[in-house]
């Protein structure tokens, strides 16, 4: 059973669209399921101030990303790092068991776009 946050979130997710001037962008497919999550911030200082998301996914990852994104933005690249896939659960205010594996793909996704964004950074 979904909760009634989840359910918000994926029929109005929050921050969806592409930046094609990102500073970093990181793409996760579960090869299991097939669907993917592609996620692109926006940096100032050291801090996310831009955080959106393009999904073909299951309403839980989509939900799952969407509430992600609220969590992520403003926060240090440390910080937004550090969120679990437990802390996104939690802001739903639940997750199906077997639906606890999508909420990996947005983290796993935000993850990559700031060592995408580092590894930029250590380049130039
Ligand atoms: Fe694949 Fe949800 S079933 S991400």
């Amino acid at each position: 059973m979904y909760t009634e946050k989840l359910i918000d979130h994926f029929n109005n997710p929050r921050n969806v669209g592409c930046l094609n001037d990102a500073d970093g962008t990181g793409t996760i497919g579960d090869p299991d399921c097939g669907d993917f999550i592609r996620i692109y911030i926006r940096v100032k200082g050291d801090r996310l101030s831009e955080v959106v998301f393009e999904a073909c996914g299951c309403p839980a990852s989509i939900a799952t990303t969407s509430v992600l994104t609220e969590l992520a933005e403003g926060k240090t690249l440390d910080q937004a790092f550090a969120i679990s896939e437990m802390d996104i659960v939690r802001a739903l205010n639940g997750l199906p068991d077997p639906k606890i594996h999508c909420s990996n793909l947005g983290a796993a996704a935000l993850r990559q776009a700031i060592l995408y964004y580092r590894k930029k950074l250590k380049e130039k």
